[in-house]
């Protein structure tokens, strides 16, 4: 006996399922100040990009917040005077991470996603104080394993974590539109100069999914600018910036 009826649903059952392609949400408009500009790597403070950008007007924003939770939670033991100084040497964010997050949730399009990458420490003893007077709920997370293996005086670090997070209403039909994306995405560090590189496939992946062609995709604190990358794959535009350019 077949374990479940694989008839290809009617168009009409496809177009009213969850796991529907059809996207129906659109972009509005966006006047960008002079100051700010698509598709480059800004150098400035990624909170006064935000506050450049008005209510409800981006599908996605992808945030990958400079802290040291899991080095000192942790307590790796092992950020010595040479090794992890590239690390050590960015600048962290401490109290602006809710800042952050509240600044995303205001310019988010309703039904829009955040997606938060995070240490195993604030997967594990919760990030709530992060989403405090947000409306941000989560909605999915997928795990990056890196091919690598990392740190650990018990396991041994080989992933990463980015939680999605949609804006109200919280919905998947007509919002998300990739079902192939599987919670454990392999795909090996590439080589850069940035410590903290994020895969770019998986974030090509997450931008397709919940996107459409030509929309504005916003990084405030990207680094390499891997979502720069992972932007252009997708024809989407890319709009972010790192303090330290
Ligand atoms: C975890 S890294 C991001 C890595 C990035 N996702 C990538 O794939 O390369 C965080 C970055 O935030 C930057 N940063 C720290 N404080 C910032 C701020 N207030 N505004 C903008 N960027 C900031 C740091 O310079 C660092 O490059």
């Amino acid at each position: 006996m077949p374990y479940r009826d694989k008839t290809p649903p009617s168009p009409e059952t496809a177009r009213n399922s969850v796991y529907s392609s059809t996207r129906n949400l659109s972009q509005p408009t966006i006047c960008l100040p002079g100051s700010l500009a698509y598709d480059v790597r800004l150098q400035m403070e990624g909170l006064h990009l935000l506050a450049a950008l008005p209510d409800d007007s981006i599908p996605v924003v992808i945030f990958d917040p400079q802290y040291r939770g899991v080095l000192e939670h942790l307590a790796y033991g092992n950020e010595g005077e040479t090794r992890g100084s590239p690390r050590r040497a960015l600048r962290q964010m401490k109290g602006e991470i809710p800042e952050f997050v509240r600044a995303i949730d205001r310019v988010l399009v309703p039904s829009g996603h955040l997606f938060l990458w995070m240490d195993k420490y604030h997967l594990c003893s919760g990030f709530q104080d992060w989403m405090a007077g947000t409306r941000l709920e989560v909605v999915d997370m997928i795990t990056w394993s890196k091919k690598k293996i990392g740190m650990g005086y018990r396991s041994r670090r080989v992933g990463e974590h980015v939680v999605a997070l949609q804006k109200p209403p919280r919905r998947a039909k007509g919002v998300w539109t990739r079902h192939d994306i599987p919670d454990v995405w392999i795909e090996p560090v590439a080589r850069s100069g940035h410590t903290h590189r994020k895969p770019v496939g998986l974030q090509a992946a997450l931008i397709e999914a919940v996107s459409n062609p030509g929309d504005v995709i916003v990084d405030p604190a990207a680094g390499s600018f891997s979502v720069l990358e992972a932007c252009r794959q997708t024809d989407r535009r890319f709009l972010g910036c790192d303090i330290n350019g």
